[in-house]
């Protein structure tokens, strides 16, 4: 049995921007969990796969792109990194720089970003920044300061070796299913991970190692979708803050990922992105942060609108662990039940049978 150590040290590594001088930074990020879902084939007639992005180290897929990002800041001789981010980012980003020597800087959208996100960036030892203004006006301004500052730029705009990296997803995907799914799901923010991810499929179906591509459906929250809307929203809302983004940098790619493909981008409102995160957790034991559930809603609401053909293969994104957002589980019903340590009272609580 071969041992993974990380994408940049896998097979991969030669569709990685790196070289013979490239060091890998890495944590043994990829090689995710692709779960095939009982329940959400059997809802839809299809064949319905979760790729675990949540298992990556940090907890999220951006770990796929930060490798290579901070192993070539490395390479660069760089000794800070700073981006902007709605937690995510932020987090693998604090992550390898600290495995790296650096420092980092990351700028977050004050009282917009989940608590466990920020303690996370904390403890990495990064500094962090909490900014009054939206995740757009962040990454503004980390733009600006590195254009003035020693300090490299780790956000997936002006920085092509994130998305090369995120890339490795298809891969995986492929490398698992013996080809390309028919559909491919997934929640958008910021564009990068549509982009990337179409990127993935096109790069494996030129080489020849996959027959076909899959339509690639992108999903954002109803109150934060300036994909679907065709124009930047300037007060993005929704409570799955990992996505509430109103002007994203990689427009162009997220709207070429879709007209290439034949897909779409549509909206979805919280309540079914809600509606999502806990059938995942509930029905497939996947434990998924509420903008994770996002490809999941989508899914549901094509099918519910007659829109999906029975017999498809389908794989959904799953981007983030649910562990990185307790509030947003703990203020969605969470009732544990007390009793005293005696046998007969637990046995009365749970209601086991005499
Ligand atoms: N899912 C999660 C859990 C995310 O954190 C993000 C983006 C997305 C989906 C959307 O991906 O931006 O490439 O379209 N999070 C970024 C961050 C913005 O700062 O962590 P995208």
């Amino acid at each position: 049995m071969s041992i993974w150590h990380g994408l940049i040290d896998s097979d991969y590594r030669r569709w990685l921007p790196v070289t013979r001088d490239t060091p890998a930074i890495s944590l043994n990020e990829g090689n995710t969990p692709l779960l095939r879902s009982a329940h959400l084939s059997e809802l839809t007639g299809c064949e319905v796969w979760l790729k675990v992005e949540g298992a990556n180290p940090t907890g999220s897929f951006k770990d796929r792109g930060m490798t290579v990002a901070i192993s070539r800041a490395a390479e660069r001789g760089a000794e800070s990194v700073i981006c902007a981010s709605t937690g995510n980012t932020s987090a693998s980003a604090a992550a390898y720089a600290a495995r790296a020597g650096m420092t980092a800087a990351v700028l977050v959208p004050k009282g917009g970003v989940a608590p466990v996100k920020l303690a996370q960036g904390v403890r990495y030892g990064a500094r962090v920044v909490e900014i009054d203004g939206t995740f757009d006006d962040c990454l503004r301004v980390a733009r600006e300061l590195a254009g003035h500052h020693p300090v490299a730029l780790v956000n997936s705009v002006g920085n092509e070796l994130r998305l090369a990296g995120q890339r490795t997803v298809a891969y995986e995907i492929v490398d698992a299913l013996g080809d390309a799914p028919d559909v491919h799901c997934l929640p958008v923010g910021n564009g990068g991970n549509i982009t990337a991810t179409w990127g993935g499929y096109r790069t494996y179906a030129d080489a020849g190692l996959a027959t076909r591509l899959p339509r690639m459906w992108g999903f954002q929250a109803a109150g934060s979708a300036p994909l679907v809307h065709g124009a930047p929203v300037a007060d993005p809302q929704t409570a799955a803050s990992a996505i509430r983004i109103g002007n994203p940098a990689t427009w162009d790619g997220a709207i070429a990922a879709r007209e290439e493909s034949g897909g779409l981008i549509a909206a979805v409102t919280d309540e079914q992105i809600f509606a999502a995160y806990r059938m995942l957790a509930r029905r497939d034991g996947v434990f998924a942060e509420p903008a994770s559930a996002a490809g999941v809603a989508g899914l549901l609401d094509q099918h519910a609108r007659g829109r999906l053909e029975p017999g498809l293969r389908i794989v959904i994104t799953i981007s983030g662990n649910g562990l990185k957002d307790l509030d947003a589980s703990l203020h969605d019903g969470y009732t544990p039940a007390e009793t005293s340590a005696a046998a007969a009272d637990v046995a009365r609580v749970l209601r086991l049978a005499a």
